[in-house]
């Protein structure tokens, strides 16, 4: 996949380059006043190549997620354990077998944020939007914790999930775990190669790490994650060049299809996204196929890396609702969205201090963030306009929309 190479951990830099392995030109020893400059926050394992195997854990804080209450104390503290913890469980586990590179990204949800974070709030931070249309729904769905455990072997994802699911004990209550692998030349169960088109190297970390835009979170990152169902005797069923037109591109050659060809409905066509200026803004997705063929379960797991939760919900918003309005992804008349969530990913540097306890506000500056970043995403969207309003544009600044119909 040509992203940031195995093991390595990008950082974003003090003059806003992000590096690999810290090789960027920043200076870390100090600045003209001679004091030492702090380290630069460390982000989690987000841009690492596709995997063999994955595990997808959603949990929420104590015995379940009921509507009322927020976590109890018990249960946050086991979460902070749990939180310093997770760099050695990982270590224990991967350096058993180096050449899987086991890696585990942990996402924290709107709701569970406060109590451990406290009262700085990374910018982005809300709960998972939902889309809705006649006959389609992007589902919102309970979810505290996420865990994206990957490893080129499935055994080392099995075995950290366990290790965690240990460790947390009565802290977490798992409320969806999937467990995918990797189908052929990395083809989604509807046998079509996906993750073609992701970002790789300096272009993924743009995409995927904050920056100067929240500086107190630089070197966090979104993720949004949704379970899909597909009805596969019905897309089985299609002619071929049917569901070439649907995805966009060729299905043996994985080859794009030229506009001429490709439909506006297109998945491709709905999922490419432009700011202003016409730059295409993009996402780092890991999507995952599972399946369980004896009960009738056939799936694909959408999970998006982007530094901003805009461009996912932009994606995501023109798939289910249309671009414009009514011309919708056909890919969602063979598949449902049957989870949906939206978690904050801290760098490793602040999951590491959550361990100890909330952020005050004075900690949180404290994060050295980098001073230029790369160019911030668009803005935020504003209120929702109601249907109707289809002006085209969502006042995400600068990204190509369509009408909100939330
Ligand atoms: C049923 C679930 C989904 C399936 C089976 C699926 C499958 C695919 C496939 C086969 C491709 C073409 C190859 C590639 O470039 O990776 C693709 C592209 C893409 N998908 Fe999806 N996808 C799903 C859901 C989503 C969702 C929910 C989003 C975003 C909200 C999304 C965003 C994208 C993007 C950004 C591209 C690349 C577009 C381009 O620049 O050409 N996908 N997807």
């Amino acid at each position: 996949m040509g992203r940031a190479g195995f093991g390595r951990a990008a950082r974003t830099g003090q003059d806003g380059t992000v590096s690999v392995n810290g090789a960027s030109g920043a200076s870390e020893s100090g600045g003209a006043s001679g004091v030492p400059a702090p380290e630069p926050a460390e982000p989690q394992a987000i841009l690492t190549p596709l995997t063999e195997a994955a595990i997808f854990l959603v949990a929420v804080a104590g015995a379940g997620a009921g509507p009322a209450g927020g976590p109890d104390a018990g249960s946050l503290a086991g979460i902070r354990d749990l939180f310093g913890d997770l760099a050695g469980l990982v270590r224990s586990v991967g350096t058993r077998e180096p050449r899987a590179y086991l890696t585990c990204v942990t996402g924290i949800g709107d709701r569970i944020w406060d109590e451990l974070g406290g009262a700085p709030r990374p910018a982005g931070l809300h709960e998972f939007r939902e889309f809705r249309a006649p006959g389609r729904l992007a589902v919102s769905t309970p979810g505290d914790l996420l865990f994206h455990i990957r490893a080129g072997r499935m055994d080392l994802c099995y075995e950290l999930a366990s290790q965690i699911m240990f460790r947390a004990g009565s802290a977490l209550t798992v409320v969806d775990e999937v467990h995918g692998f990797r189908y052929f030349d990395n083809r989604d169960v509807i046998g079509f190669v996906d993750g073609t088109e992701n970002p790789a190297g300096a272009a993924a970390e743009r995409a995927v790490l904050i920056g100067a835009e929240d500086p107190e979170f630089a070197g966090g990152s979104y993720v949004i994650v949704q379970k899909y169902l597909h009805d596969l005797a019905a897309w089985n069923a299609l002619p071929t060049e049917q569901q070439e037109n649907i995805i966009g591109r060729y299905k043996l050659s994985d080859i794009e299809q030229t506009d001429d060809v490709k439909p506006s409905y297109a998945h491709n066509a709905l999922t490419s996204i432009t700011d202003d200026d016409g730059e295409e803004v993009q996402i780092v997705r890991d999507n995952m196929p599972f399946g369980t063929p004896g009960s009738g379960e056939y799936g694909t797991y959408f999970i998006g890396y982007a530094r901003s939760p805009d461009p996912t919900e932009q994606m995501m918003r023109n798939m289910f609702i249309g671009l414009p309005e009514g011309n919708y992804d056909r890919l969602l008349d063979f598949s449902r969205a049957v989870t949906g969530g939206l978690f904050f990913v801290p760098s490793q540097t602040l999951l590491e201090q959550l361990a100890d306890g909330p952020l005050d506000a004075g900690d949180a500056a404290a994060q050295p963030a980098p001073a230029a970043a790369a160019p911030a995403p668009p803005a935020a969207a504003p209120p929702p306009a109601r249907a109707g309003a289809g002006s085209g544009s969502l006042g995400i600044g600068s990204m190509k929309g369509i009408s909100r119909d939330e």
